[in-house]
């Protein structure tokens, strides 16, 4: 496979914005191809999130050492909505609720940006589909189908985006709009958290449905009852900030009977993470409440509105 078919990412270092001293990744190798599944696991606070929002652009962060190449492009060099038209696509942990916006228009809007390329010129018009746009009655259907693969009803797509939605629905309103984007490299962050079995599947067929030789995906998860429905190629252990073991879906197996703890061991890091097992029953709620488990560290993030995917 040619390396423009390939997400490339090279020692990735990266530390919060204020403070590029404390890097969270410390030398990040990661290769993922089109029609590819990673899966990325690791204990809380190893950084999934860092590395999710690092490759997307996020402001609170800053890259201090490494490359990420992907459509021969240096990514890094890329605003965050300029990454989104390359194909690059982010699924957030924590969705955030935009008042005032419905679900239509945002995703309308995000997929004009996104049929304008890159390099916009002047030939595209994302709203006249003879000039490379799209149809309101082609958005229409491709929404309804997207709804119908999701199981959410048609109703969202008046609501606003995330306002007073569970944490199950703000899941798959991610999801949702992944299958009408079709991005080519897809980085879903902990998806499955927060959904209960049914909300589970659902979302798990849904992603199963969107997989082509034409979409790459990294798919961050704790725990590994969402690989016994998505099959990933190659699965990544994540900690303090390195990928410090990669296998297939056994790994993901060996992890769930035995917790991080020893493989981090093996890899030589003396940690708090405690040997709890990995499958974690249903999720509490569909509140969006993580389940709780032991974490060495707090959840520094700040979500703020409005990041581009
Ligand atoms: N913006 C930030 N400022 C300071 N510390 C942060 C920031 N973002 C993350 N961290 C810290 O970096 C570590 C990794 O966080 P994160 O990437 O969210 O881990 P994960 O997603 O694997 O749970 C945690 O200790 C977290 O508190
Ligand atoms: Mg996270």
């Amino acid at each position: 496979m040619s390396n423009d078919q390939r997400l490339v990412i090279r020692d990735l270092h990266v530390a919060p914005f204020g403070h590029p001293e404390t890097e969270i990744l410390q030398g990040i190798d990661l290769e993922v191809g089109k029609g590819e599944v990673h899966a990325i696991m690791g204990p809380n606070g190893s950084g999934k999130t860092t590395l999710a929002y690092a490759l997307m652009g996020h402001p609170a962060y800053v890259v201090t050492k490494g490359e990420v190449h992907w459509k021969d492009r240096d990514v890094l060099k890329l605003t965050p909505d300029k990454r989104g038209r390359l194909g690059l696509f982010l699924a957030f942990q924590y969705p955030t609720a935009i008042p005032g916006l419905s679900v239509a228009s945002f995703i309308r809007s995000a997929l004009n940006a996104r049929l304008l390329g890159v390099d916009r010129n002047g030939d595209v018009d994302p709203t006249d589909p003879a000039r490379g746009g799209i149809s309101m009655r082609d958005f229409r259907t491709k929404m309804r189908e997207a709804f119908a693969l999701l199981k959410m009803d048609e109703g969202f797509a008046t609501r606003y985006v995330n306002e007073g939605f569970s944490g199950g629905e703000k899941k798959r309103l991610e999801m949702l709009q992944m299958a009408v984007l079709q991005p080519e490299m897809a980085i879903m962050d902990e998806t499955d958290s927060g959904l209960d079995i049914d909300a589970l599947r659902i979302v798990a067929e849904g992603v199963n449905a969107m997989l082509n030789p034409e979409l790459g995906v990294l798919l961050i998860t704790h725990y590994q009852r969402l690989l016994n429905y998505i099959t990933p190629d190659v699965v990544h252990v994540l900690a303090a900030g390195r990928i410090v073991k990669s296998g297939g879906k056994d790994l993901a197996i060996r992890l769930e009977e035995e917790g991080y703890g020893p493989i981090l061991r093996e890899a030589g890091l003396e940690t708090g993470v405690s040997d709890e097992a990995l499958a974690v029953p249903i999720a509490p709620d569909e509140a969006g409440h993580e389940p709780s488990h032991p974490t060495a560290h707090g959840d520094g993030h700040a979500e703020p509105a409005g990041v581009a995917r």
